[in-house]
């Protein structure tokens, strides 16, 4: 199918230049093998437990894999105004979470968390009702008439990816300290921006539309909304501590202390201002990142540049645009050219 996909994408639009790249860096273009060798072997930094998962459930596993990458990917459209834009989780043959960054606690840090385990949510959950995978099909849960409606359809099986990645994400967590706690609460954060966002998709039958009968089935929400919801609470995140009170059973205390609510992003070490290249926390700094000299947003010249001043330049730009994944494991980007001026950091 996926070889088809290229085809008709090729043949049809010739003008379109693609770029593919794989995942799990597997040969194409056949559809790839997904045992444990294939996936389990190809991909990085898996933890004891994971690769113990991947080898059990090696399909289940790819299509986790493939959720990371998509959220990594929406992350960086979430931030393309922010000093930390998410753009150096994303190297060929890394796993996104063996970078330092993810070993902190800043806010970015929650974020990347956050919409990571929600990408495997929505991703697995996907998979399923697509009848990709051998340990799940649709939610068959969701049947019988409502008002004036039916449950019927391919309902996403929501239940199994949040499960799934729960399993996956959070067995990366055995440490009882903060950094874990707030991994695994952010973790849930993420999963909970999709399953609460679950929508109802329908299709109407009878006589030219006139939708005399109608067939529903519940669908995870679009990523890009998932991606948006996720950043709005990042913009809010929290910064907890641990309740040293009460130290038998330690919890995380906000500031003025209450106990955080479950879709808060928590964190609890101050952001570096990411102005200037530090591996330490992942930052590449800002030279050389577009700027928008009339705007009061965050990515006005000012702001990102970090006061270094900027320069105006008329460039040819090529950038990747209209991505989209595929199961498994490839991702198709269009190239988009622009030729303007634009401001760019010093
Ligand atoms: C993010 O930042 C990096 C380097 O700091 C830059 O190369 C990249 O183009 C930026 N991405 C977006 C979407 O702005
Ligand atoms: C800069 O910001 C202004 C105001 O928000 C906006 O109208 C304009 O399109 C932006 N320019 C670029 C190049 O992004």
């Amino acid at each position: 199918m996926l070889v088809h996909l290229i085809v008709f994408l090729l043949a049809f639009l010739p003008n379109l230049r693609c770029i593919s790249n794989n995942i799990l860096r597997l040969n194409i273009p056949r559809i790839p093998k997904l045992d444990p060798n294939t996936v389990c072997k190809t991909y990085p930094d898996l933890s004891e437990k994971q690769y113990d998962l991947c080898r059990t459930y090696p399909d289940v596993t790819a299509s986790a894999i493939q959720g990371v990458q998509i959220a990594i990917h929406e992350c960086q459209f979430q931030l393309t105004e922010y000093r930390w834009n998410c753009s150096s989780l994303e190297r060929k043959n890394k796993n996104p979470h063996s970078s330092p960054l993810l070993s902190k606690g800043f806010k970015e840090t929650s974020f990347a968390y956050a919409i990571s385990a929600a990408g495997v949510t929505h991703q697995v959950s996907k998979a399923c009702s697509m009848g990709k995978l051998k340990s799940c099909g649709c939610d068959m849960s969701v049947y019988g008439n409502d008002k004036n409606f039916e449950w019927g359809g391919c309902s996403h099986n929501i239940e199994f990816g949040s499960r799934y990645a729960r399993r996956f994400m959070d067995s990366k967590e055995v440490a009882k300290d903060i950094h874990s706690q707030i991994n695994l609460h952010n973790n849930r954060a993420g999963r909970l921006a999709v399953i609460r966002h679950v929508k109802k998709l329908c299709k109407c039958h009878g006589m030219s539309g006139s939708c005399e009968l109608k067939t529903c089935w519940k669908a995870a929400p679009d990523f890009r909304a998932v991606g948006a919801i996720l950043k709005r609470k990042y913009e809010a995140a929290t910064q907890v501590q641990v309740d040293i009170s009460n130290s038998a059973n330690a919890k995380l205390i906000k500031r003025n202390g209450r106990r955080p609510k479950h879709l808060e992003l928590l964190f609890y070490e101050k952001s570096p201002n990411f102005c200037d290249p530090n591996p330490v926390v992942d930052s590449p700094g800002t030279t050389g990142r577009l700027c928008n000299k009339t705007t009061t947003g965050i990515d006005n010249c000012e702001t990102l540049c970090c006061g270094r001043g900027y320069n105006t330049l008329r460039v040819k730009r090529r950038e990747r645009c209209d991505c989209k994944f595929y199961w498994c494991c490839y991702v198709m980007c269009k190239t988009c050219t622009y030729d303007e001026w634009v401001t760019v950091c010093k």
